[in-house]
């Protein structure tokens, strides 16, 4: 797909549901007892993959679009698929269904396209084997395909190398069937969906600083969940504002829950004009409309424990870096290198194709900013975000951009071309 320069933007939109909170509301609802009805569903790629999985176990998912309904199985009622679980493109059905899987009374087999069969699981094989599980990975390298056998499960208490919330997530759930507490510590505190939505479900879990702790449950029950607009999604519409001249922009309903918004923190170091209208949400889920308007943005450092709020929003910041005045530093962001694409190594090379000047170091990047961007040939590796920073970097560079394997946005964000134009002035 093709971009050109814009004059500027303007209107208002909504972003489609948080990816994190659909893939969570199928994976909850298929083991409560009772109907869960969801509205706001992401009816992304990657959710729609979780939702076949569940289906492939029997669990009743109605797909409307504008409602999602769930006839759960409860706690020990999924059954046995007739051929292998695909999660397709996601890791996070990968991970967090990996963990109810371990302890059904059933063994599985569980694949994805070519970028699942490269991420690393060796991630949750550990503490979910720690915990009793049998998982494993089939061509022995620690990735997709994984063979997982059920098994009784014991709770552990894990401490974990990395701060992931698939991983932290892949645990909790085994921690629903473990014959005692379960506790994950992280490094730092990742997104604390699962936890939330654990809570309203009615399990009995507690979190204290950097540390989640579930107790085995007996029955879950099910919810009627909202699922907010994706602040990972609304990332490029924020970025698009506030970095094309002539515009204003209002994303409306978006969640803005600390554990997601490093985003709107980087705004803020950038010198960014945002403003937030509080719109109430869920406990825990809070919403906010967002407006954005054009502004020079200046460059800062991102590292530390608000890495993990922001880190699927790391290649749209490098966009924005890249128009800012002076250097911005990312660091202790070494996950990138391991999403669908490796992340430091793609945008500094469609970065530096399109005339910025940036560094990949062993943890993030540095990237000179401020200087003008021209049109290229982007290849975005079938990574969904690296698609749409590209075609927001576009809306500012000189020339033409062609934008390769443009259509791997359906991951995340099917309509997000034509929510882009419709703004485009
Ligand atoms: C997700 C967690 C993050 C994020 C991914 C979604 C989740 O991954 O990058 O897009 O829903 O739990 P990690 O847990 O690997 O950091």
């Amino acid at each position: 797909m093709r971009f050109n320069k814009a004059n500027g933007l303007s209107g208002e939109l909504t972003v489609p549901g948080d990816k994190s909170i659909s893939h969570r509301s199928i994976m909850l609802g298929s083991i409560a007892k009772g109907t869960t009805a969801i509205r706001g569903f992401l009816q992304g790629a990657d959710c729609l993959s979780s939702i076949a999985c569940f289906r492939k176990m029997g669990v009743e998912i109605q797909n409307d679009g504008d409602l999602v309904t769930v006839k759960g199985l409860g706690l020990r009622g999924l059954k046995a698929p007739t051929d292998t679980l695909d999660v397709g493109n996601s890791g996070t059905t990968t991970r967090l269904m990996s963990g109810i899987l371990a302890a059904q009374n059933f063994s599985c087999r569980v694949n994805g396209d070519a970028s699942i069969q490269k991420r690393p699981m060796k991630r949750i094989m550990l503490p979910l084997s720690m915990m009793g599980a049998n998982i494993t990975s089939e061509l022995g390298n620690d990735c997709a395909p994984l063979r997982i056998t059920g098994s009784d499960l014991h709770g552990i208490a894990y401490d974990s190398p990395v701060a992931s919330a698939q991983v932290k997530s892949a645990i909790l759930f085994a921690g629903l069937y473990a014959d005692g507490v379960t506790s994950v510590t992280e490094p730092a505190v990742s997104r604390n969906h699962t936890e939330l939505m654990f809570e309203s479900f009615g399990v009995d879990i507690k979190t204290e600083g950097r540390t989640a702790t579930v107790h085995p449950a007996s029955e879950l029950y099910a919810q009627e969940i909202e699922v907010p607009g994706d602040i990972s999604s609304a990332a490029y519409f924020i970025a698009a504002g506030l970095i094309t001249p002539n515009s204003e922009i209002t994303i409306k309903n978006v969640g803005i829950n600390p554990t997601r918004d490093g985003i709107l923190r980087v705004c803020e170091m950038m010198g960014a004009n945002v403003k937030l209208e509080a719109k109430g949400g869920g406990v825990g889920e809070p919403i906010a409309d967002i407006t954005v308007s054009t502004t020079t943005l200046h460059g800062c450092e991102i590292g530390g424990n608000i890495i993990p709020t922001l880190i699927d929003e790391i290649p749209i910041i490098a966009i924005m870096a890249a128009t800012a005045e002076g250097d911005t530093i990312i660091k202790d962001a070494a996950e990138l290198k391991v999403k669908e694409s490796n992340r430091i190594d793609v945008m500094v090379s469609n970065l530096s194709a399109m005339g910025a000047s940036i560094e990949a170091t062993d943890d993030g990047m540095i990237i000179h900013g401020g200087k003008p961007l021209h049109g290229a040939a982007i290849d975005s590796k079938l990574d969904h975000r690296i698609a749409m920073s590209f075609a927001v970097a576009s809306l500012i560079a000189d020339g033409e951009t062609e934008i390769l394997g443009s259509e791997c946005v359906d991951i995340s964000y099917p309509t997000f071309y034509r929510d882009l134009m419709k703004l485009v002035q």
